[in-house]
């Protein structure tokens, strides 16, 4: 077997255990003698599975009892409009920091409900390199939530400090969720689009305040309600059985790897090895993304040309290192290192950096 080294921005690399684990059930569920895909979702076999993921979610960040864990489909973009239209009235407004792509897409669907605003947007010519200071962030004190990115995608940004905010804070965490221990308890509420850090695509980890589902608007149709979810233990409608199972198998190996502490420390020791190979050669690789901004999970950064660029992609995936062409809007090279990218990899692909140079 195979496998490369997978620098992919999602849907991502996942633990091999995991996959393994997937792999050896597939036939035979715990000698139920079926798959997990063919069991009930009512049944026994799946809904140990389906309350293992949300126990693990719980004990993994910590969840405290005042807010509900929910496992719902349509990825991160269905929250994009999910949230407004749970709790974004008409007349209402609501404050959107925009700090990339994805949080452009979430202020565009609010903005088709209610009063959506631009609490602060660092973008200059059209282009993010930084998350922005508190005093920065022009909130409204009547907003009924403000929404972050908390970690950008697309541009190689993170958020590592949370802004205080009166209205619940909601953070769009699909591409950092479970990176490093969080505080739940000062988020109205967490969204993430499961294909980067815990599981397949499709999948949407929500995780909210009880106190902000009781102002949920009566008028959203009831699957696109929270309490609809939450009222049924995420079992409303046929879940997406395969894919909790893969998060459930996910989450169990971050567990036995020590938590989200050893991801924090594993994923800051890449990410530090990384950040010293681009800067120890600043005239050549160049990363565009500001100290105190650059992000842990997706690491950006340019060469001379976009000759190189590609000559450089193309070298890489010669040598088993695939996924590093940069987002089709913002060109450059990309480096994805989730939770289950291994140090090894980072340690190659720091390696092949340096011979590449070399060669120039
Ligand atoms: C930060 C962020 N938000 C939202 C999305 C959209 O997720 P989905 O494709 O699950 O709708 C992505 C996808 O890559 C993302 O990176």
């Amino acid at each position: 077997m195979a496998r490369v080294i997978n620098f992919n921005a999602g849907p991502a690399a996942l633990p091999l255990a995991a996959l393994e684990r997937a792999q050896a059930e597939l036939l035979d569920l715990e000698s139920t003698g079926m798959s997990v895909i063919e069991h009930s979702h009512r049944g026994k076999a799946y809904d140990a599975v389906h309350q293992q993921t949300l126990a693990l979610v719980r004990e993994l960040l910590k969840v405290p009892d005042s807010h509900e864990v929910l496992l719902l489909q349509g990825g991160a973009s269905l929250q994009f409009a999910m949230l407004p239209m749970n709790f974004l009235g008409k007349d209402q407004s609501a404050d959107y920091v925009i700090t990339g792509s994805w949080s452009k897409k979430a202020f565009a669907e609010a903005k088709l409900i209610g009063n959506a605003r631009a609490a602060a947007n660092v973008a200059v010519d059209g282009k993010f390199t930084r998350i922005p200071k508190a005093a920065e962030l022009d909130l409204d004190a009547n907003a009924q939530y403000v929404h972050i990115t908390s970690n950008n995608t697309i541009a190689g940004t993170q958020w590592f400090d949370f802004p205080e905010t009166k209205a619940p804070l909601i953070a769009d965490m699909s591409s950092d969720i479970m990176w490093r221990p969080i505080d739940v308890s000062k988020f109205g509420l967490i969204y993430a689009g499961a294909q980067k850090n815990i599981g397949p695509s499709g999948l949407a980890l929500v995780i909210i305040d009880k106190a902000l589902l009781a102002k949920e608007k009566e008028t959203t149709p009831s699957i696109l309600r929270y309490s609809t979810h939450a009222n049924a233990g995420s079992l409303y409608n046929t879940p997406p059985t395969f894919s909790i199972y893969l998060m459930r198998n996910v989450l169990e190996v971050v567990k036995a790897a020590g938590g989200l502490e050893a991801m924090e420390r594993k994923n800051r020791e890449k990410g530090d090895l990384l950040y010293s190979a681009i800067d120890a050669d600043a005239d050549f690789y160049r990363c565009p993304v500001e100290k105190g901004s650059r992000s842990l999970m997706n690491v950006v950064f340019n060469l001379p040309t976009p000759e190189l660029e590609a000559e450089f992609i193309k070298a890489a995936s010669e040598k088993g290192m695939v996924g590093l062409k940069g987002h089709r809007s913002v060109g450059g090279v990309r480096v994805s290192i989730y939770n289950a990218a291994e140090k090894a990899w980072v340690e190659t692909l720091v390696s092949f950096m340096a011979d590449f140079r070399k060669g120039k």
